[in-house]
């Protein structure tokens, strides 16, 4: 198949592909998105097929106008209502009571819809081109980073997919925070650009997200996603620490030439590393991750160190896409 790349000004034409069925991937404010008409289970069959995704992995439905919300959910819980009106357009997430018109296909058999309300003008221009909502994983094979560019979703989809809108790179660079609304108290299914403080403030019952609940096999509530192998380089990843020594890189590197890392801090010994990324806050390593990654395979790196970092704010998304990628 040959892939269209768009510019930000051939939007209208990138709406009628998504009409007729096809797949586009466009720029979110978190990552690419790899998106199809929701409202069309062939289409969303072909998201599965481009991107090799397990069947039981549901996609979240991204909407341009709060209102739509009611086109693909039963009813809005009030505790939703309230995190709406705080975080929506933005980086969260909302499981909800589905309606019968969604297709299996987009809920993997739940009887619950993700919904997402992005912040970025050119996903929100681009459904609303469309006329339709917008199942939309991240616009990655299934297994590998996110993609945080065009050029990172044409590494991994170019001759799959229709088409790839060429916005700039994302901001937030990490997913959007899942959170369970059909619950009471509602739960965080997977951390993400909102943090769980700021959850709180809004909703003072929330609950955290729990790993192992989300590991586990499926139940209701349950984020099936997470069950799966997730953003991962080629390359080993490693965590490491600001305390960690010389030689503790030195038998991790053992007959491993080409080593990266990524952390806040310089590590104790910086010339063993081939390409180094110092981020000057939690913000900008959150941003440049699934990036770096990326780099290092190209550059086929054996081992990327990355240094670990506080479990708060967009730490705690950093640190949880961090564990799974080292696994
Ligand atoms: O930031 C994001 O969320 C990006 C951009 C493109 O919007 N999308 C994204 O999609 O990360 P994906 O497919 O890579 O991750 C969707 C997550 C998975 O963990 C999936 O299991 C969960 O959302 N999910 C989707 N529908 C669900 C449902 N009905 N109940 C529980 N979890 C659900
Ligand atoms: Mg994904």
């Amino acid at each position: 198949m040959k892939t269209t790349f768009f510019s930000e000004t051939e939007l209208e034409v990138a709406a009628q592909f998504l009409r007729s069925g096809k797949l586009v991937a466009f720029p979110t404010e978190t990552v690419y998105g790899l998106g199809a008409d929701a409202m069309n289970p062939a289409a969303v069959a072909k998201i599965f097929e481009a991107k090799g995704r397990p069947a039981d992995n549901p996609l979240i439905v991204h909407i341009a106008d709060p209102n739509q919300v009611l086109a693909v959910a039963l009813e809005v819980p009030l505790v939703a209502r309230n995190l709406m009106a705080q975080f929506w357009p933005g980086p969260l997430t909302l499981v909800l009571p589905k309606r019968s018109e969604v297709p299996w296909q987009v809920t993997a058999g739940l009887e619950t819809v993700a919904v997402r309300f992005p912040n970025h003008p050119i996903a929100l221009e681009l459904i609303r081109l469309a006329g339709v909502p917008l199942a939309a994983p991240s616009a990655n094979l299934s297994g590998r980073p996110s993609a945080t560019s065009w050029q990172a979703v044409a590494e991994d989809l170019d001759g799959r997919i229709a088409g790839i809108v060429c916005g700039g790179p994302t901001m937030v660079g990490l997913e959007s925070t899942v959170v369970d609304a059909t619950c009471d108290p509602p739960r965080v299914l997977r951390p993400g650009g909102v943090s769980f403080e700021r959850l709180r403030d809004v909703c003072l019952s929330i609950e955290p997200y729990r790993r192992d609940a989300a590991d586990s096999p499926p139940a209701t509530g349950n984020s099936p996603g997470l069950r799966h192998k997730h953003y991962q380089p080629r390359a080993r990843v490693i965590v490491v620490s600001s305390a960690t020594k010389d030689s503790e890189f030195a038998s991790s590197m053992a007959g491993q030439n080409v080593a990266y890392y990524i952390g806040l801090q310089l590590p104790s010994n910086p010339a063993q590393f081939k390409s180094m990324l110092i981020c000057s806050s939690t913000t900008e390593y959150a941003a440049k991750l699934f990036d770096f990654f990326r780099k290092a395979d190209l550059d086929a790196a054996q081992v990327v160190f990355c240094e670990s970092v506080e479990d708060v704010g967009i730490g705690a998304a950093l640190l949880d896409r961090l564990q799974r990628a080292s696994r």
